[in-house]
C-alpha cells in the first residue's frame, strides 16, 4: 500500500564542479575563509559565492562549501535551507519581492501582489518563462516608512503601485534601465550574490551610490532635534513615475494625515480636561458634539 511519500533512492554524490571553475571558486574561497577566524564561520558568504557560480545553491555547491570548511552535507544543507536569501531552484535574473508584510499590504502590497502574479502569470516563487524575473512575496524590509516596497535583487524600490510595479517589471524583461530609488545600481542575482560573499562591486560609482537613510527615515530624528519646520507632503503614490523623482526623495508618508484623530466628529486621541476621548464601546465619546445636539 502506498503511504504517499516518496521514499525514494539515495541520492548519488554530487558531481563536482568543473576543473577550471573548482580552481577558480578555491582561489576565491580562500579569500573569504582567510577572513575570519573559525572557517565555519565564512559559510554564509561562501553560500553566496556558489549561488554566483550557478545562480542558485545547489549539490555541487553544498558539497563545495562543505569540503571547503570542513562540514558535512547536511549540516550546509541546514544552513542554506534556513535562510531566503539563498535560492534551492534554477530562478531568474531578478528576484522582484513584493513586501506583503503588515504594512506595505494594507498600503498596496497585497494588491500589487496580486496584480504581479496574473501580469506575470506566475505564482509566489516561480519565474517567468524567459528566465528573467522570479516573483516572491516578502516579510518587512524595515523600509515600512517608504510603504509599499518592492525589492529587486535586495534594492529598494520605494512608494509602489501597482502601475509603477507592472511597468518595473515590464522593463526587466525588456531589458531596459531600471534604477531602485535608493542604493546602488542594479544588477543581475548572480552578480549580486557575489558581492554580497564580499567582493567588491567593481562598477563605476556603485559603492558612493551606496545611499544612506532616506528622507522620511528621518524624519523623527529631524523632529527630535527640534526642526518645526512644516513637513513636506511628496507627491501621492504613482507620481512621479520612476526616472522623475525629485532629488531628495520625500515620502507621503512623513506628513501628518487624516486619521480619526484628527476628525472632530469622531476623536480618538487621549482623552482631555475636557473629558474628550475615545470609547471603547463603539458609543460616541465622552463629550463629543454629535450633529443634532446642544
Ligand atoms: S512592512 Fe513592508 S517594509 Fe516594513
Amino acid at each position: 500500500m502506498s503511504t504517499g511519500t516518496d521514499l525514494g533512492m539515495p541520492q548519488l554524490p554530487a558531481p563536482d564542479y568543473p576543473t577550471d571553475v573548482r580552481a577558480r571558486l578555491e582561489a576565491d574561497a580562500r579569500e573569504v575563509i582567510g577572513r575570519y577566524p573559525d572557517s565555519r564561520s565564512a559559510l554564509l558568504p561562501l553560500l553566496h559565492l556558489v549561488q554566483a557560480e550557478e545562480g542558485y545553491v545547489t549539490r555541487t555547491g553544498v558539497r563545495f562549501c562543505a569540503e571547503r570548511l570542513g562540514l558535512t552535507t547536511a549540516e550546509v544543507t541546514a544552513v542554506a535551507t534556513f535562510y531566503t536569501m539563498y535560492r534551492r531552484k534554477p530562478s531568474g535574473d531578478y528576484q522582484v519581492g513584493v513586501c506583503t508584510n503588515t504594512l506595505c499590504a494594507v498600503l498596496g502590497g497585497d494588491a500589487i501582489f496580486d496584480a504581479l502574479k496574473s501580469h506575470l502569470g506566475v505564482e509566489n516563487g516561480e519565474t517567468t518563462g524567459d528566465g528573467k524575473v522570479t516573483l516572491e512575496h516578502i516579510e518587512c524590509n524595515a523600509a515600512c516608512d517608504f510603504a509599499p516596497v518592492l525589492m529587486v535583487n535586495w534594492e529598494f524600490f520605494d512608494n509602489q503601485t501597482v502601475e509603477s510595479a507592472k511597468r518595473l517589471v515590464d522593463d526587466l524583461r525588456a531589458g531596459r534601465t531600471v534604477e531602485p530609488t535608493r542604493g546602488a545600481p542594479l544588477c543581475t542575482y548572480r552578480e549580486t550574490s557575489r558581492i554580497l560573499a564580499g567582493f567588491p562591486d567593481e562598477r563605476s560609482g556603485a559603492v558612493d551610490a551606496g545611499g544612506g537613510a532616506g528622507h522620511a527615515s528621518l524624519a523623527g530624528l529631524r523632529l527630535a532635534k527640534g526642526d518645526t519646520g512644516p513637513a513636506r507632503v511628496g507627491p501621492p503614490r504613482g507620481a512621479p513615475p520612476l526616472g522623475e523623482r525629485p532629488p531628495e526623495h520625500p515620502s507621503s508618508h512623513d506628513a501628518p494625515q487624516p486619521t480619526s484623530a484628527s476628525d472632530p466628529r469622531h476623536p480618538s486621541g487621549p482623552v482631555t480636561g475636557g473629558g474628550r476621548g475615545p470609547a471603547t464601546d463603539g458609543r460616541p465619546a465622552t463629550g463629543t458634539t454629535e450633529e443634532g445636539e446642544e
